[in-house]
């Protein structure tokens, strides 16, 4: 008999709730949300109250709540979204060091319980987070990847769709590069119902736009107050968790570990990936204007740089 995939979610926040939220909804299969012991039975609550909205949305799914990793042995997906969001005021970076304990500790669980499973990274500094996951874990690289990607043509495609007055369904971008202000849009890569995004808009707005995406995350936390995004980034890594449940063999961008490809040297990077049933299968190397390669070693940099900062700290 078949079973349905089991996709544990840990830290059951903003994000990774809503993750369980998407995931349930899309069938994608049973699910585990998991927290510290600290937050009580918060997750069993969340999970509860999610499972009491299948009959009227018409999902069928088992969703659990707990604070131990004994609930999430052998899971097929696991999405790790534990850790501190950013606040007002707050870089990405500076969640560098506490992150980097938490994600270790998760990952340190992960390997113990669901030696077999494939891990989407979350939290930030996302770039350094997903490194730090394959190191704890020893998973192969192409079971351990990041999301940042997929919200990031998100925010952009949403923005170019808004510009021009179209449907977001006809808007297709790629994106590579690390999470955030580093990122390298690909003007080349975009386009809108299958015309080249340039044809339809002039190169300052388009610049204006990318702009606006490479701050995308600053600009949801500086309405917000509380907290960062958690509807697109939840929807972003359910997703990628679709694209490997389901075998799709998505196209998308993804922070995949880049050795030989794109002479990365073994880091974590945002580049165009085939996610499937073998997790990232491959990685698409694309042929990249001098500017877009100059763009992209850069972002390369700051992540080596960032990598470097939370291996001092993590050995400290
Ligand atoms: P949140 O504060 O709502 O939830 C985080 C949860 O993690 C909390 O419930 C907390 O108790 C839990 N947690 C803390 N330590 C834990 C541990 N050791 N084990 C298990 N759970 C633990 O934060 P939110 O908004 O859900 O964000 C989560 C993370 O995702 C943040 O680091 C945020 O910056 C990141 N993020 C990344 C995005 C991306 O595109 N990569 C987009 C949005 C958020
Ligand atoms: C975002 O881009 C905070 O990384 C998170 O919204």
């Amino acid at each position: 008999m078949m079973r349905r995939p089991k996709i544990s979610i840990i830290g059951a926040g903003n994000v990774g709730a809503t993750c369980a939220h998407w995931c349930a909804a899309s069938e994608l299969g049973d699910i585990v949300l998991l927290d510290i012991p600290a937050t009580g039975d918060m997750p069993k609550g969340k999970a509860l109250d999610l499972m009491q909205a299948s009959p009227i949305m018409g999902f069928d799914a088992h969703i659990v709540g707990t604070n131990d990793y004994a609930d999430t042995a052998n899971s097929d997906v696991v999405v790790i979204t534990a850790g501190m969001p950013r606040k007002p005021g707050m870089s990405r970076d500076d969640l560098l060091s506490t992150n980097a304990n938490i994600v270790g500790q998760v990952a340190e669980q992960i390997k113990q319980t669901s030696p077999e499973a494939f891990v989407i990274v979350v939290s930030n500094p996302l770039d350094a987070m997903v490194q730090r996951a394959m190191q704890v874990t020893g998973f192969p690289t192409h079971r351990v990847m990041g999301q940042a990607g997929v919200l990031d043509t998100a925010r952009y495609r949403t923005f170019l769709a808004m510009e021009l007055g179209v449907s977001v369904e006809d808007v297709s971008a790629m994106l590579m590069g690390g999470h955030g202000d580093t990122m390298v849009p690909l003007a080349s890569c975009t386009t809108v119902g299958g015309i080249p995004v340039t044809q339809l808009i002039s190169q300052e707005r388009l610049a204006e736009i990318v702009e606006r995406t490479r701050h995308g995350g600053a600009e949801i936390v500086g309405l917000l107050k509380t907290g960062s995004a958690y509807y697109a980034p939840a929807a972003a890594t359910a997703q990628m968790v679709e694209a490997i449940v389901r075998d799709k063999k998505r196209v998308l961008p993804c922070a995949a570990y880049c050795d030989k490809e794109y002479n990365v040297g073994g880091y974590y990077v945002g580049v165009p990936v085939v996610l499937g049933g073998g997790g990232v299968e491959r990685i698409i190397e694309l042929k990249l204007t001098d500017a877009e390669a100059a763009d992209f070693q850069r972002s390369v940099d700051a992540v080596k740089a960032l990598v470097a900062k939370m291996n001092e700290l993590v050995a400290a």
